[in-house]
């Protein structure tokens, strides 16, 4: 059953709607992973998914996700594949989708056929659902010709998974929480800072199913973490603080701020009752590793999102160092043209 809290939101975006009709045989679309310097942990409202606190990203260009969407008058069922494989209708992925596509259906017979590439993990801490849903929303709008600007369609996007509403952009992204209880002012918009030198390294540390999905993780912590209260401000702060880097190409404040709110984040769910950890014991000596190094002269500084493996950020300069340190790390230049 439909939710008309979503139905009614959608109708803000897509004045047309419903109905919808498709415009070509297949939609395509395609998007970045990102990994936020400054995280969203935590919804003010679950329905809408909006968020308790502003976030900012930077995506990841050649790791992602590729969608085709098909609307077919006679399937008797939703049509998933993923990354070539069919999946089988009570997938977990498949009843996320299913439950997000229901919302697009234009008519009540038949369904949607989708097939999805993932050039990441699924579900390993590197926020497939991010890539996922804004290349569903991108290809959705390509199958209508809606053609929305990036803003309308980062609200669609948010609605399958929050930090999919970043996923649109290169570079770096800013996705304002928004006040309003509709929701419409919770989108996300691209800062346009280029930033050559400006690296990623992805180590990572373990790739199966995280225990614990991000969205029930910020439940638990939201409702269950004495901690939890002191979260928001220092989100909105340090937010500020790496925007500012950011702007001035300040690269040790960027990475102590983004590595300090990790940790934070990190250190409110470890503080739950019952205690989330998504780290491993790999996880925690390659944090050592890091200080170490930053100790020694070399300036690297970590994230962690809701799973064991750590992003790295750096200037291109010291990736010899950090590659010797780290020889399974992968370098990511994430404004490095692609070819
Ligand atoms: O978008 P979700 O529901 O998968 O949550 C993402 C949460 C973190 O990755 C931990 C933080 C973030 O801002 O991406």
């Amino acid at each position: 059953m439909n939710n008309p809290i979503i139905q009614n939101y959608i109708q803000q975006i897509l004045p047309q709607y419903p109905p919808l009709t498709p415009k070509k045989p297949q939609g395509q679309g395609q998007a970045p992973v990102n990994i936020a310097l400054s995280k969203y942990w935590g919804k003010r409202d679950c329905t809408l998914n909006l968020p308790t606190n502003s976030s900012l990203s930077i995506s990841l260009p050649g790791l992602g996700t590729q969608t085709q969407l098909s609307w077919q008058p006679q399937a008797t069922e939703l049509k998933v594949s993923l990354n070539h494989q069919a999946l089988e209708s009570d997938a977990p992925f498949a009843i996320r989708l299913a439950q997000f596509l229901a919302y697009f259906k234009p008519a009540e017979q038949g369904h949607f056929a989708v097939h999805t590439l993932n050039t990441v993990p699924t579900a390993a801490g590197l926020a497939s659902s991010a890539s996922g849903y804004a290349a569903l929303v991108l290809a959705l709008d390509d199958l209508f010709n809606w053609q929305l600007p990036a803003q309308q369609l980062s609200l669609l996007a948010r609605l399958g998974s929050g930090s999919a509403a970043r996923s649109l952009f290169p570079g770096f992204a800013l996705w304002h929480k928004g006040q309003n209880a509709n929701g419409l002012d919770s989108f996300a918009e691209p800062i346009p800072t280029i930033w050559p030198e400006f690296c990623i390294g992805l180590l990572e540390i373990n790739l199966s199913e995280k225990p614990t999905s991000s969205t029930a993780g910020m439940q638990q912590t939201v409702n269950h973490c004495p901690l939890y209260a002191a979260w928001p401000q220092k989100a909105e702060q340090d937010l500020a603080q790496i925007a500012q880097a950011i702007e001035t190409q300040n690269f040790s404040d960027l990475g102590a701020t983004a590595e300090n709110n990790a940790l934070t984040m990190h250190a409110t769910m470890i503080a739950t009752q019952p205690p989330i950890l998504y780290w491993q014991a790999e996880s925690v000596s390659a944090m050592h590793k890091i200080w170490a190094l930053r100790k020694a002269g070399t300036e690297v500084y970590f994230t962690m999102d809701a799973g064991p493996n750590l992003k790295l950020l750096f200037l291109k300069q010291d990736w010899p160092k950090i590659q010797a340190e780290f020889p399974n790390a992968k370098l990511i230049e994430p404004f490095k043209p692609q070819a």
